[in-house]
């Protein structure tokens, strides 16, 4: 598909805006119409009923699963990762990985964020001698369970059960730097998670979770947190030219797009996967890195400031976190210029998939009232007077 060209925006042509990041918002909706639709739709959503119900019931599915709703969101996951993998071939790098090993070691997934497994599921769907390494909250600290069948006597699968933001050890803190004063001070891991391995593919796929308990400094910095530990983690245990699957939100923000571009600048090829089903009216997406130069000096730089930005929200005061991500006109000038172009075109899909999605729940919404409206007092004449239809 060829990039759409994009219309410039000079400041004098947008509305001043006391955040210099909403200019990426601005130029973007300027470029692409379905961004524009898809933002209004998002705030008619959470005024909408039928929406508010579909969000609570995801909560439901996260906060209080049910043995049936555990397997339910197992057998999602497993279908997303079947249908990310149709769409980009994300597990062909399994099988024609380069392997100058002797004995040759086989193909090996890690994946982070993992339970309940689907996405490990759908791997091994393709490729049942795969290695699986996974790290996961414990269901007993607010994570799920693991539902692949028979996967504690499977000797291919093996997992870490920890919370893979506190991985001193892997963001190279020593304990030493940990002030007692921390409120998580005993909370760090002070050991590699699987050091001497290396992987073909790589899963970032925790999402902050609600029933986690969290010292009050890691609110509103948890997210950020989240992603930059595992990517952190995900570099350094990714072999030269392996694949990196990275949960994301919101492609119209500044944080994503920021992420974006520094996986872009080390990846052979990069897309943008949102699944159809369930989580087509959510904002998240899947970005597909494959081809990753692990070992270039974009992606070293890329690894250190990720390092370092977890370290200031992890150790740092509340000041210095948001300090962080103050950025100037400037600055997102840069990112428009160099990258703006390539976001347009990564995200037109995602976009689409959401608009599309939300614009269907809300026409339902409509139709349904409709249909209900109808058999109340007054008929179909006097529903629709009062629904502003007539
Ligand atoms: C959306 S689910 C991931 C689904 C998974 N990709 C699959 O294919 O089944 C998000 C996962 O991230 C985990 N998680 C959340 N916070 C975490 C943390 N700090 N450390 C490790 N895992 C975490 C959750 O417990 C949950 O299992």
């Amino acid at each position: 598909m060829a990039d759409p060209t994009p219309t410039p925006t000079s400041n004098a042509e947008t509305t001043p805006s006391p955040d210099p990041r909403d200019n990426l918002r601005i130029y973007l909706e300027a470029n692409n119409p379905t961004l524009t639709r898809l933002n209004a739709l998002r705030k008619t959503g959470w005024q909408n009923p039928t929406l508010s119900h579909t969000f609570s019931t995801h909560r439901l599915l996260s906060t209080s699963p049910t043995s049936s709703t555990k397997d339910t969101f197992y057998h999602m996951m497993l279908s997303i990762g079947l249908a990310m993998h149709t769409r980009t071939w994300l597990f062909a790098a399994l099988a024609r990985r380069p392997n100058t090993d002797t004995p040759p070691s086989p193909p090996a997934i890690l994946d982070l964020g993992m339970a309940p497994g689907g996405f490990s599921g759908a791997a091994l769907a393709k490729h049942p001698d795969v290695l699986i390494r996974g790290v996961s909250l414990p269901v007993s600290a607010g994570g799920h369970e693991i539902r692949i069948p028979a996967w504690e006597t499977n000797p291919n699968i093996s997992i870490r059960f920890a919370d893979v933001t506190m991985l001193a050890a892997d963001m190279d803190i020593s304990p030493f730097e940990i002030p007692a004063s921390h409120p998580d001070h005993g909370k760090f891991l002070h050991e590699r998670v699987f050091p001497s391995e290396t992987f073909d593919i790589v899963f970032c796929g925790a999402q902050v979770s609600r029933d986690q308990t969290r010292a009050a400094y890691r609110e509103g910095r948890e997210h950020f947190r989240l992603r930059t530990s595992q990517l952190v983690l995900a570099m350094q245990r990714l072999r030269q030219g392996g694949s990196l699957v990275v949960l994301l939100g919101r492609a119209d923000s500044w944080e994503t797009a920021v992420f974006l571009r520094g996986i872009d600048a080390f990846s052979k090829s990069l897309e943008l996967f949102k699944g159809e089903g369930a989580h087509a009216k959510r904002s998240t997406f899947y970005a597909v890195a494959q081809g990753v130069d692990v070992e270039g000096e974009a992606a070293r730089a890329q690894v250190e400031a990720w390092k370092a930005w977890w370290r200031v929200c992890t150790l740092g005061s509340e000041q210095e976190c948001e300090e962080m991500w103050r950025v100037g006109e400037e600055e997102v000038e840069e990112l428009i210029e160099g990258f703006g172009r390539r976001l347009l075109h990564l995200a037109a899909p995602v976009w689409k998939t959401q608009a599309d999605a939300l614009g269907r729940v809300l026409e339902k919404d409509e139709v349904s009232g409709i249909e209900k409206g109808w058999r109340g007092k007054g008929g179909r004449g006097a529903w629709r007077r009062k629904n502003g239809w007539v």
